[in-house]
């Protein structure tokens, strides 16, 4: 049998596993969910939600991993004992990480368009209208998303072509740090902006109006997706751990890095947006449609611009690029493939995926899609990471909590680790806050108007009972 690959150190394998957290999800979703959601209330109840369900089940995927050496099918089989049905939440991970990769590349596509067209400033001379049009043309064009998408994986498979260490370590570390320093030369910016003294007060002091009891289930639905959980991610980069290594420590860092990232790029963004006296719930279009036009109206706008989308870029090829490791460590276990064999197949496989996401705006594929669907196949698919990572991740907790041997998961626990106190508190947050918390998403999701009259009903009660 081939010997396991290793991060060549504790260092590198916390910038790969930032580097899947930090992404689209903490620039781009972070700060208009937050807009949308009342700020810093919002914020509090992310922070809660990263630390309380989000960092045990992080913790979950690492142990499972750590103790299989395997990927996800391997590791869920292995552990439970070869029970086919567990097995198969290991399958469910695996076409997870797949159908996430496909249309993700394909936002990635926009943002190294955007980045390009920055730095040949295509805002000159247009106007307002035509800035925010852009991002349409874009969309509808078909061709050009194709073509970057095809752009985008083949940089995927580059990196991870390469192995754990020369490749996606390596890749992740220099790209981690360029994202940092550039992240805080834009905050540096941003803090000199007439905006800034509203947004951090945005961003940091409640707002209690805005914030209904709904945004609580969007902020944990928020900490599952920055934390790229329930897909098997987190496990698979915990096989590459050594033993020496906290479990706990190391998650903690991660979660808190991730954190941190989110709240910066909220203070780059709302700045900007409060300088131009605009509201900050903007949804979507935020990056894509309004950042364009506000960087334009900036001095230094097209350094700054083409630095935002870069950065940008970044932070999502260090996130696709453990969405396509997951797929090819599994077929390395599954057929015996070289990595390179299996790189370059599930690359391809992925790159055909995404054609559909690509030419979805173009609508020469799926030209009815729409009318049947509702929605067209590029937002269809994009809603599916808010049902199946918190399944994969409802799983998770559960066979962890549950199913696995006590003892192994103990011993995984306190391997490498002194703070062997928080053991219970873990295991307690795995067996029943988590779950819990996962169920109220799922309906959350499947019927946002049962779970809302559920909230109304308690906020009524709560508010006659204080009044
Ligand atoms: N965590 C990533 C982000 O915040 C999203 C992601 C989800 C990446 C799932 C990989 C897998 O953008």
């Amino acid at each position: 049998m081939k010997k396991r690959e290793h991060w060549s150190s504790t260092f590198g394998f916390i910038l790969a596993a930032s580097g899947s957290a930090v992404g689209l999800g903490s620039l781009w979703r972070f700060p208009y969910y937050a807009g949308e959601n009342g700020g810093a209330l919002f914020v509090l109840a992310y922070l809660f939600f990263t630390f309380f369900i989000g960092l045990p089940i992080f913790v979950a995927e690492l142990v499972m991993g750590r103790s299989s050496q395997k990927s996800p099918v391997g590791a869920f089989s292995d552990l439970s004992g070869h029970k086919q049905n567990w097995k198969s939440v290991g399958y469910l991970c695996i076409f997870s990480s797949f159908i996430i990769l496909s249309f993700y590349s394909v936002v990635a596509a926009w943002a190294l368009n955007y980045a390009l067209m920055s730095l040949c400033h295509w805002t000159k001379n247009l106007s307002a209208q035509e800035i925010r049009s852009a991002f349409d043309i874009l969309y509808r064009s078909g061709d050009l998303s194709l073509f970057w998408h095809f752009v985008f994986i083949l940089l995927n498979v580059g990196v991870v072509y390469g192995g754990v260490q020369q490749g996606i370590e390596r890749w992740s570390r220099l790209l981690m740090q360029a994202l940092f320093w550039i992240l805080i030369g834009l905050f540096v910016y941003s803090s000199r902006l007439e905006g800034f003294d509203q947004a951090w007060r945005f961003v940091l002091l409640p707002n209690y109006q805005k914030f209904a009891a709904m945004s609580v289930l969007k902020a944990l639905g928020m900490a599952f997706f920055t934390l790229s959980l329930g897909l098997g991610i987190v496990l698979t980069y915990g096989s590459y751990m050594k033993r020496e290594e906290s479990l706990l420590k190391t998650a903690f860092i991660i979660c808190l890095l991730n954190v941190c990232v989110s709240l910066l790029a909220s203070l780059v963004i709302f700045p900007i947006i409060f300088t131009f006296s605009l509201a900050p719930e903007e949804g979507p279009g935020l990056v894509f449609k309004t950042m364009p036009l506000l960087f334009e109206r900036l001095n230094g706008g097209i350094l700054l611009s083409s630095l935002f989308f870069f950065v940008l870029v970044l932070t999502a090829i260090t996130s696709s690029i453990s969405l396509l490791e997951v797929l090819v460590a599994h077929f390395i276990e599954l057929f015996s493939w070289s990595r390179q064999k299996s790189t370059v197949i599930v690359g391809i496989s992925a790159a055909l995926m995404g054609v559909p996401s690509a030419l979805a705006g173009s609508k020469v594929l799926f030209p009815n899609w729409e009318l049947i669907y509702g929605r067209d196949f590029f937002h269809t698919i994009s809603d599916t990471p808010d049902f199946l990572m918190p399944l994969g991740g409802l799983f998770i907790s559960l066979f962890v909590g549950y199913f696995m041997d006590k003892r192994l998961v103990q011993e995984q626990f306190f391997s490498g680790s002194k703070w062997h106190f928080l053991f219970y508190p873990w295991y307690f947050s795995i067996r029943c806050l988590a779950p819990l918390g996962i169920v109220l998403i799922m309906i959350y999701q499947a019927d946002p108007k049962l779970l809302a009259s559920f909230f109304t009903m308690i906020e009524q009660n709560f508010k006659g009972l204080i009044s």
